[in-house]
């Protein structure tokens, strides 16, 4: 098939100091830091990425953050830089988690010019997209992900597949315990996987990694991760313990 090598990223979300995340770190690093065939990615608070990135450094395991500015320093209180993230040797930012969308007002526009700065900062985008139940059952599944993933790509060009990660979070699915099916994830990848291809063209397209997020945890990985537009998992819950996580990157 395709070249795309699995990630298995970590989301702690608003969860763990900087002592604890360091502690979880190590565990993660004891239990999957030498493996080498699966990308993982741990993505601590930002008060607890200094920790972690020390505990990482000379692992296998990748640092990422969870939101940064697009802008590159100034008034703008509050707000964390690529700059910064990459002084610490983070490698992935989640971007336009539907948390932000929902909580702190995050726009596509506002995910677009997020998307934009974290490419040229050398930092790997993990945009995240995903529908409502109520988009859902009125079957605006796709023209949702359309817009949205359309909306954070404008300017994305073809060089930028290899650090490109979508992650398809549909909303009903995140820390509800319900899982899409892989079947209905599969669905909504591959259509991700054309409409990429529309945007950045076939062969670029195939290269960008596309993440399943939504109550994603040990017992129903294989069957996700066996979809072939399913390239990952962006784990929420399943992320908090060492040995769940890494049962899901031995899914992988
Ligand atoms: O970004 C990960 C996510 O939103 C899924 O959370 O707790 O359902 O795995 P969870």
């Amino acid at each position: 098939t395709s070249a795309r090598k699995y990630l298995i990223a970590g989301n702690w979300k608003m969860n763990l100091n900087s002592a604890e995340g360091a502690e979880l770190a190590k565990d993660v690093v004891s239990l999957v830091g030498a493996q080498t065939d699966v990308t993982v990615c741990v993505c601590p608070t930002f008060t607890a990425l200094e920790s972690v990135s020390q505990v990482v450094n000379n692992s296998n395991i990748q640092l990422g953050a969870q939101n940064m500015h697009f802008e590159a320093s100034g008034a703008y209180t509050g707000e964390i830089s690529a700059e910064m993230l990459r002084h610490l040797f983070t490698n992935f930012v989640i971007l336009g988690h539907s948390e932000r969308r929902e909580y702190f007002g995050e726009t596509d526009a506002i995910v677009n010019k997020k998307t934009l700065a974290a490419l040229a900062a050398n930092l790997k985008p993990i945009v995240c997209v995903g529908e409502t139940l109520e988009e859902r059952e009125a079957g605006k599944v796709n023209e949702v992900i359309k817009t949205q993933l359309e909306g954070a790509l404008v300017g994305v060009e073809a060089d930028a597949a290899d650090a490109l990660v979508i992650a398809y979070e549909p909303v009903w699915a995140i820390g509800t315990g319900k899982t899409a099916t892989p079947e209905m994830a599969e669905e909504v990848h591959a259509e991700i996987r054309c409409m990429l291809a529309g945007l950045i063209g076939e062969e670029a397209a195939d290269k960008v990694r596309i993440l399943y997020g939504g109550s994603m945890k040990p017992e129903n990985a294989d069957d996700l991760l066996a979809q072939k537009n399913i390239d990952g998992g962006l784990i929420g819950g399943a992320a908090l313990k060492a040995n769940s996580f890494a049962a899901l990157v031995e899914s992988a």
